[in-house]
């Protein structure tokens, strides 16, 4: 009798267990994070979650006033949480590659994780795009805005120096989404940050992206090595596929036999954009002809990743249950050049306690 007792107590508490935990993931889960909307006076809608200060969504309408969510990326936060080829992140501290995962700064090597090969990408394991920010809603001079805070501290993912890192996104009424990144440190560090967001300006999961023509405002860009880190060389664009100076279609060239689309699989490319300093200045434009949506990117940044998705590979099911198949979105990534913390010509990303980084970005849109 007494032992049965003793079973059915074990039974019952076990079965207790179980519920309260189920309850608790499922709080968890609901709980942990937020989605903030932005809405401007013409309707568009841009939707920030503070994991990770994704954009999970970004809706624009095209030249028949129809609105289309126009980046690619999951319904939920917890999918992004599970599985994210970098949908629509913050990146940081460092956005693109350092090759072989480390640098030296005033004399000290620093060591990083190799999440990429032998290099390191995106800040690491656990860059900004997979952590917990810091949200408030604002009201700025320009539109409503998302203020994100994060502390990123010393020795996080090998990084010297506590970070202190700021991303506002507005929505303008001038069919702007900006985004200004902020920083400082109290030791001696590096940092590039950028937004992740990959495009197709037809709607997200409406095919491959080949169509849209592209404007890039650079005569240079810099050639990598079949690890995808730079060579250091500055080449002109000028005579290649790499020439977007006149808008061309992304798909024009793509496949020819050139080594660096080759090494890219495609364009996965920073260009050097021409520019004074760090004046704001237009980086990119893309058109879509189908739907008439063009997008401006404007920038304060020396280089623009560009990236034609070559690793989308039909294995990610996103929002609304569409495919990403190879080449369904393309990215802007407005940064430094990427291992400029081992290349002493490029432009520097060192930021020293008492100086303030700073970067703005604005996507445009417009219809033709
Ligand atoms: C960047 C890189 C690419 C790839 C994507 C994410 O754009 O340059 O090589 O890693 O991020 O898949």
């Amino acid at each position: 009798m007494k032992f049965l007792k003793k079973s059915m107590f074990i039974f019952y508490s076990g079965i207790l267990l179980i519920f309260l935990n189920v309850c608790k993931s499922g709080r968890e889960t609901k709980m942990k994070y937020d989605i903030y909307t932005l809405k401007n006076a013409n309707g568009l809608e841009a939707k920030i979650t503070n994991y990770g200060g994704i954009l999970m969504s970004l809706m624009v309408p095209d030249r028949n006033g129809q609105f289309a969510d126009i980046v690619l990326g999951y319904d939920t936060v917890e999918e992004y949480v599970k599985n994210n080829p970098y949908f629509g992140v913050i990146v940081g501290r460092y956005a693109n590659r350092i090759a072989k995962g480390k640098f030296t700064l005033d004399g000290e090597e620093y060591i990083l994780a190799k999440n990429n090969g032998e290099n390191h990408l995106h800040g690491g394991i656990k860059g900004f795009g997979a952590v917990k920010w810091n949200a408030e809603k604002i009201e700025g001079p320009n539109g409503k805005s998302l203020k994100l805070t994060y502390l990123s501290k010393d020795g996080e993912e090998g990084y010297p120096g506590n970070l202190s890192v700021a991303v506002v996104y507005t929505l303008t009424d001038d069919n702007e989404l900006k985004i200004d990144y902020s920083a400082t440190t109290d030791k001696t560090t590096i940092v590039n940050l950028t937004n992740h967001s990959y495009f197709n300006l037809a709607g997200q999961g409406e095919g491959d992206i080949l169509g849209h023509i592209l404007m890039i405002n650079a005569d240079r860009f810099t050639p990598i090595n079949r690890n995808f880190i730079p060579t250091g060389e500055l080449r002109p664009v000028r005579g290649t596929p790499f020439d977007f100076t006149k808008p061309t279609a992304i798909g024009a060239r793509i496949n020819q036999k050139n080594e660096q689309l080759i090494f890219g699989n495609g364009y996965d490319h920073n260009w050097v954009l021409n520019k004074k300093d760090a004046e704001l200045s237009l980086a990119a434009r893309v058109y879509e002809p189908r739907t008439g949506r063009v997008m401006e990117v404007y920038t304060t940044e020396p280089g623009i990743q560009f990236y034609t998705g070559n690793f989308l590979d039909g294995s990610i099911k996103g929002k609304g249950g569409k495919v990403y198949k190879f080449r369904y979105g393309f990215c802007l990534e407005t940064q430094h050049f990427p291992d400029s913390p081992n290349k002493p010509d490029f432009p520097s990303v060192v930021l020293k306690p008492g100086e303030k980084y700073t970067q703005t970005t604005i996507y445009k849109f417009l219809i033709k």
